[in-house]
């Protein structure tokens, strides 16, 4: 389906489900508006978080909803997606490296579904609904958790699967130095931290020239105490939708890509 991205006429309503490592998270989004039409629903995600016990919980997911049967439906995964294909497995299960999670999804839940990478559909959000609304050129969503994920969405039109978290900075993987897993993992204070957070976009700065960078994660609402810290050429803003932004996004990549 061919869209302009950069309309914010988006009528009707889609479905999105973010899959993540602890749950398993679906509403209905009103697209004109970005705002959830019903209450989240969320499950456990199930242990291990094979394909066949992921796509189950997501059926689960959808079935508490009465949806139409065409509603556009969209689905986050953490890791590259290629034609509905995971190609990779950084922080989840590896058993889903060369699954096709559209189609065991279809299978589970009898609909028609688009995967996309999980930080693609959080930047995808962000750029239509939230905190880089209306801004044009390059902006850069980088997601801070487990992982770093990373979208680039130029003039409203996404580059899918950048894979950002992954460069490699000094010799690490630079994921393994800057999520927020590791500002956990190593007891990091905000200002040790913010040492690793302004490496990593000094370095990504100077490749890519956003004109804005959006940090989203669950540590982004708490923005003020290391977003200040770091001196930037680029403007850098916390993200607005928070932990709504996955599935705002893959609702919305689901209602212009599907089919
Ligand atoms: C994965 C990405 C994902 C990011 C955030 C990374 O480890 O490689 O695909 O977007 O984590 O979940």
């Amino acid at each position: 389906m061919s869209h302009d991205p950069k309309s914010t006429n988006r009528p009707g309503t889609a479905f999105g489900v973010d899959i993540g490592g602890s749950g398993i998270k679906g509403a209905p989004v009103s697209l004109d508006d970005g705002e959830f039409s019903a209450d989240r629903v969320r499950i456990p995600t199930p242990q291990p978080s094979t394909p066949d016990a992921v796509a189950k919980t997501v059926a689960e997911v959808v079935d508490s909803f009465d949806l139409d049967k065409d509603v556009p439906i969209g689905v986050t995964f953490p890791a590259v997606i290629l034609h509905g294909v995971a190609q990779s497995a950084a922080n989840v299960d590896k058993s889903w490296i060369g699954t096709n999670v559209e189609k065991a999804v279809q299978q589970a839940t009898g609909r028609k579904v688009l995967a996309v990478n999980d930080a693609d559909a959080a930047g995808y959000a962000e750029v239509l609904y939230g905190a880089a609304r209306g801004v044009d050129g390059v902006v850069l969503v980088v997601t801070l958790g487990t992982g770093i994920g990373s979208a680039l969405i130029v003039d409203g039109h996404l580059v899918p699967n950048t894979e950002l978290g992954h460069l490699e900075i000094d010799g690490h993987d630079a994921e393994s130095r800057a999520a927020e897993s590791a500002r956990d993992r190593d007891d990091l204070s905000w200002e040790a931290w913010a040492e690793r957070l302004q490496r990593y976009f000094t370095v990504v700065e100077n490749l890519f020239w956003p004109d804005l960078i959006v940090v989203g994660g669950g540590v982004s609402k708490h923005h003020e105490k290391f977003l200040p810290l770091l001196d930037l050429r680029t403007k850098i803003v916390p993200a607005e939708l928070r932990n709504a932004a996955g599935i705002i996004g893959a609702a919305a990549l689901a209602a212009d890509f599907r089919g």
